[in-house]
């Protein structure tokens, strides 16, 4: 069976491909209730483990702490990385793979899936300014779960693809025209612009908030309701979690409409007090969170249209559950007016629906994505006096188009050093030539210049600077595939020999 999943930070959503269709797949709770989704929590009491709606039961419950977003473990991750809760070690990566497992069996045992399929062949998307490590385990949990991983994109580029098949298909193919995705989920933002002519999908460029998503807007309704307690009550982790759902479960009831928030909840196990929140007030504390995401907007839509009418666009594309937060639309279209903002139908399930068409079509769709981070290495200058930082592949470099070869790129020079050190880092944006923004800096990769080295253990062997370089020449190669994979060889001219390292493999998470 082929599907799409999208690992949200609050919801996990499967789409399958069946006949031409892509249905989104509902999963049963305990309570024999359906939902379009597999909540992405993970409750631990000691040494013991629930996932999805079973961690779900238990929020609030003092023996367990739940884990309110798996997705985020990724962020500040390796995979040998341990979490130590009330005096047990959990291993990240395993927690990642039994979530994972438990969403399996979900899928075979408690879903709208009626046959028990032998494979689930997957794509899976990352948030678009994921680092590579987390892209790779990301991509390790899930085959470490038992799916068959055919495609890992972005999220933005998935939701063009649901885009093109609900919405584009009624439009003269064509004409090339410029989407704009906004996808305001849980835990994150992105948006991206999408060039769409017929069948091929070119991402030219990506931006995202890596810590932008609904969880903040609970959390100042949460702050809110605690406000209103004269003394404020101190709260335990569990009765924090408690609150944050309930202020979540308010936050998508709101409506346009909506003039007041009416929150029932006891702090401390205590009588129930009745809180209200005027909508208004709520909406004020939240502009300012709309207003980065907007930002981010306009600056995406100005490359390609200086005049802000988006005449070029055929859309400003409105994904993720919080999209339907009325204060989102309410910004865009004051800007751009009410017929570019368009909201998907499916902006639960935009992403996994867009991966599942993905997995279904592979062949027919021209995917193109364009690297959503800055990569390269710092190298000497001056003499060795200094350090300048060598861009190798820059952010929106488009990549090469899948099924074609890898973009090459190659540095020839005469070295000077007995041992070559290379410091790789990939970062958010560059600020005064140097990497800035979310830095993720690579193991380093020693290799040998000096041919009476070649092939021993450089580790802890002093580095040598000389004062005239080599005779001979070494040469980098860099290979960006299709993936956004980097591999890295080094061959010495002069001996014939060398050495070849898979960044995304190698590097990073040891
Ligand atoms: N009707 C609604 N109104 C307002 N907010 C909503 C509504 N429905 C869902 N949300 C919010 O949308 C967020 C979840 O969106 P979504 O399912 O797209 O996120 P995710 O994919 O799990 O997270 P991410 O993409 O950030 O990893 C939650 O904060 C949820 O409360
Ligand atoms: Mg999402």
């Amino acid at each position: 069976m082929k599907l799409g999943i999208d690992f949200g930070t609050t919801h996990t959503v499967a789409a399958i491909a069946d006949q031409g269709n892509f249905p989104v797949v509902f999963f049963s709770s305990p309570a024999g209730d359906w939902y379009d989704f597999f909540p992405s929590l993970i409750a631990i009491r000691a040494g013991e483990t629930r996932f999805g709606f079973e961690a779900y039961e238990v929020i609030g419950d003092p023996q367990w702490t739940v884990i309110r977003s798996v997705k985020s473990l990724l962020k500040h991750i390796d995979r040998t990385k341990q979490l130590e809760i009330e005096g047990h070690s959990y291993g990240v990566l395993k927690l990642l793979v039994d979530y994972l497992s438990a969403f399996k069996r979900a899928l075979r045992h408690a879903s709208s899936i009626d046959s028990n399929p032998l494979s689930f062949k997957t794509s899976v998307a990352v948030p678009a300014n994921t680092n590579n490590q987390q892209r790779f385990v990301t991509a390790e949990a899930f085959t470490s779960a038992g799916f068959d991983l055919l495609n890992m994109l972005n999220e933005p580029s998935a939701a063009t693809m649901e885009y093109t098949s609900s919405v584009f298909k009624h439009v003269e193919r064509s004409n090339k025209k410029y989407l704009l995705v906004y996808d305001l989920g849980g835990g994150t933002f992105d948006a991206s612009i999408a060039e769409i002519q017929d069948k091929t999908h070119r991402i030219i460029a990506t931006e995202g908030l890596e810590n932008l998503g609904g969880d903040q807007f609970d959390e100042i309704l949460a702050e809110m309701v605690l406000e209103q307690f004269n003394p404020r009550p101190e709260l335990t982790f569990g009765e924090r979690v408690r609150l944050l759902e309930l202020a979540r479960e308010k936050k998508e009831a709101l409506t346009p409409q909506s003039r007041t928030i009416l929150l029932e909840w006891h702090p401390n196990e205590g009588v129930p007090l009745l809180v209200r929140v005027p909508v208004k007030d709520y909406f004020d504390r939240c502009e300012p969170l709309v207003q980065k995401t907007v930002e981010v907007v306009q600056n995406l839509a100005k490359r390609i249209d200086s005049s802000n009418d988006l005449e070029e666009f055929s859309a400003i594309y409105l994904v993720g559950g919080m999209s339907s937060f009325p204060l989102i639309a309410r910004n865009l279209k004051h800007i751009y007016g009410q017929h570019k903002v368009k909201k998907s139908h499916h902006c639960n399930s935009a992403v996994a629906i867009g991966l599942a068409i993905l997995s279904d079509r592979e062949s027919e769709i021209r995917l193109q994505e364009s690297l959503t981070r800055h990569f390269g290495l710092w190298r000497e200058a001056d003499d060795g006096e200094s350090l300048v930082f060598d861009r190798l592949f820059e952010k929106d470099q488009p990549l090469p188009p899948r099924g074609e070869p890898a973009l090459v790129l190659r540095r020839r020079y005469r070295p000077s050093h007995n041992i070559g050190i290379f410091r790789f880092q990939e970062c958010g944006f560059i600020e005064d030539d140097r990497p800035a923004g979310l830095v993720t800096v690579w193991n380093q990769i020693l290799f040998s210049f000096a041919p009476g080295l070649e092939g021993t253990n450089l580790l802890g062997l002093e580095v040598t600077r000389y004062e005239h370089p080599f005779d001979f020449e070494v040469e980098e190669i860099y290979s960006l595939s299709a993936e956004g994979e980097i591999s890295f060889k080094i061959i010495n001219h002069h001996t014939g020999y060398s050495e070849t390292f898979q960044l995304t493999r190698t590097s990073g998470i040891g």
